[in-house]
């Protein structure tokens, strides 16, 4: 009977945690929705706050949205979606079962590399995404989203790698959209999602 109550209260309280974390990441999207903060405001169509269960083990993590992203307000959707979709496969990871992100959660005009100062004010955004979520794992694509979380690291020096730091795992990867351009890129973070699984 006790071991009957147990399971019953348990199943309670991580379905309330889960309502708990969806309205909290949904009041957190209308405040991205809102933030006019940087010149990004300006000509974004969409803010691209990210997708995925509320309760996600695993958070990828990107640059920025392209303009696909802002049209639909959907993170990688577009081409490097797609290969980051072929590379998730290659993981044995289903896209539905992690939280998909970006440092930088609105467009900049023709791809361009966020600034400092866009950095810097979309990060509390990330940060608050992290501690709701509170993911076990992450994987850091290209060289913003790793800069962010190990600066003053070499990407190339962990790249296929998992690497630790407060408890939490990271893989390291360059960005899709670097192996959407070079064939050379495309081998290696393929290579580097096979070693996701079995590392
Ligand atoms: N690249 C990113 O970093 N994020 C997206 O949402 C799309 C492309």
């Amino acid at each position: 009977m006790f071991f009957y109550y147990t399971i019953i209260f348990v199943g309670v309280n991580t379905k309330l945690i889960f309502v708990n974390k969806e309205l909290e990441l949904k009041k957190l999207n209308q405040e991205i929705r809102k933030c006019r903060s940087c010149g990004l405001g300006k000509d974004r169509k969409n803010t691209v706050p990210g997708e995925g269960p509320a309760n996600a083990k695993i958070m990828v993590i990107g640059q920025a949205p392209g303009a696909l992203e802002d049209k639909t307000g959907r993170p990688f959707v577009g081409r490097a979606g797609r290969f980051l979709d072929e590379l998730l496969k290659i993981a044995g990871i289903k896209r539905e079962k992690v939280f998909i992100t970006s440092i930088v959660k609105c467009f900049p005009p023709k791809n361009r590399k966020p600034s400092e100062e866009e950095i810097e004010k979309d990060l509390p955004y990330l940060k608050k995404q992290i501690e709701i979520i509170n993911p076990e794992k992450f994987i850091l694509l290209g060289e913003l989203a790793f800069s962010v979380f190990f600066p003053g690291k070499k990407l190339k020096d962990f790249r296929g790698k998992w690497l630790k730091k407060d408890k939490k795992d990271y893989f390291i990867s360059y960005h899709p959209a670097a192996g959407i351009r070079f064939v050379k890129f495309k081998k290696i973070i393929e290579k580097d999602f096979k070693k996701i699984g079995k590392l």
